[in-house]
């Protein structure tokens, strides 16, 4: 690996979603992205996930899904909020919804496979940011409301292992930080 690639990597932040602006990426490098995103270890080829993109005008339309399934589930939320839902989308020039998709294989356990969609939104962050963008990887509550389920059109075995906001940072952000290596490796036999 070149030391470029290495720097990047011990070095990538994500840029919350609020701080991403234009531009983001051209329709050739969002292929680029989404290829890295799809290279990724996966037991038995079963491809159990698959990525939808958000962009332009349907950033706005499906605002309109969060703030109605908003409206549902807390019938108190005031304008402010419901306005706050239907902008989320709004914050990035691309959004892409990775949804994990799991295969009945008797050789593949369900978690091997959500590790898999995992690894896509992980594969996501670094294609966007070798390429010179941004990205956050969020849940927030949407991730998990039956609504949106139903308004992005999941099956039974699916859910949503992440939305990729992907743009330009319009702050960099400071440093965050991580684990003290010690605290979490070890090395067997385990000392008694
Ligand atoms: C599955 C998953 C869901 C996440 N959901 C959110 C979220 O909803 N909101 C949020 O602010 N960060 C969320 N994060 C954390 C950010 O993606 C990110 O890790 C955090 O901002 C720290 O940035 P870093 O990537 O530079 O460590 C989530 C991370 C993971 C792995």
């Amino acid at each position: 690996m070149s030391t470029a690639s290495l720097q990047m990597l011990l070095t990538r932040r994500s840029v919350v979603a609020n701080k991403l602006g234009e531009p983001g990426p051209e329709p050739g490098e969002l292929a680029q992205i989404l290829a890295v995103a799809a290279r990724v270890p996966d037991h038995k080829k079963l491809a159990p996930w698959r990525f939808m993109l958000f962009e332009g005008g349907a950033r706005a339309e499906f605002g309109k899904v969060l703030a109605a399934a908003c409206r549902q589930s807390e019938p108190e939320a005031g304008e402010g909020r419901l306005q706050t839902e239907a902008g989320r989308f709004l914050r990035a020039p691309v959004v892409i919804a990775v949804i994990s998709s799991i295969v009945d294989n008797p050789a593949v356990p369900e978690w091997e496979q959500i590790l898999s969609a995992g690894a896509c939104c992980q594969n996501m962050l670094h294609a966007a940011s070798a390429l010179g963008y941004s990205a956050q990887w969020i849940t927030e509550w949407y991730a998990y409301s039956e609504a949106v389920r139903a308004a992005l059109g999941l099956a039974a075995n699916e859910r949503i292992a992440g939305f990729i906001y992907i743009g330009t940072a319009r702050e960099q952000p400071t440093e965050r930080d991580r684990p003290d290596l010690d605290e979490i490796v070890s090395r067997w036999p385990i000392d008694q």
